[in-house]
């Protein structure tokens, strides 16, 4: 296999390359305010843990640090210039369920809203609170999880930074390859 030549590049920059995605949508309540705000920083911590990182200057940080709740929604293709909006202005000034012509689903076990538009919603609770001390870092346990039955192999949406976002696309499988239980989960 060829080695591609590489030159060098701005740290500052690799999100281009190791971003996780797929963006999400998280949904934040407190009292009789709530928030939705985009988010591309997020990892599985486990199976039913996610780790999201909230900066602090954005209103869904203090709701989730008073609610200690949320839902994490999925957002697909025709949600994405509504992804990029959501992301350029504050629930502190706009509720953005109104503005974006957003459904906030009731959850059942949180008081954060689910996104109705979205493929899948996960309702979270707080489950680590040392690390959120210290980092706007929050590890959230999924409570409920509900999905969309179709499209099986939803287009997510994966930002690359500097504006550009790639588009999940060609779904392959590997199945032959694995360790049979390797593909329990
Ligand atoms: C593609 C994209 C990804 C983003 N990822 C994050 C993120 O991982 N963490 C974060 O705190 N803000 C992220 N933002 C910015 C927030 O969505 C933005 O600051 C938002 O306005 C916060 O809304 P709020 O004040 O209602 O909480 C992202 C924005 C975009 C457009």
């Amino acid at each position: 296999m060829a080695m591609p030549r590489k030159h060098a590049f701005p740290v500052d920059r690799i999100r281009h390359f190791l971003e996780p995605g797929p963006v999400v949508l998280i949904a934040t309540a407190w009292k009789d305010e709530r928030a939705v705000m985009t988010c591309g920083w997020h990892m599985m911590l486990g199976y039913d843990l996610v780790g999201t990182y909230i900066w602090e200057a954005n209103h869904s940080h203090a709701l989730a640090r008073k609610s200690r709740q949320c839902t994490i929604n999925l957002p697909t293709e025709p949600l994405l210039d509504s992804v990029v909006r959501i992301g350029n202005c504050s629930s502190a000034q706009v509720d953005k369920f109104e503005r974006f012509g957003l459904t906030a689903v009731p959850a059942r076990e949180v008081h954060a809203p689910l996104v109705g538009e979205c493929h899948a919603g996960f309702e979270c609770q707080l489950h680590e609170t040392r690390i959120t001390a210290d980092y706007p870092l929050f590890v959230w346990r999924v409570l409920r999880a509900h999905a969309a039955a179709s499209p099986r192999y939803p287009r997510t949406l994966h930002y690359r930074g500097q504006g550009r976002f790639m588009v999940a696309g060609r779904e392959v499988s590997r199945r032959r390859l694995f360790r049979p239980d390797m593909l329990e989960q």
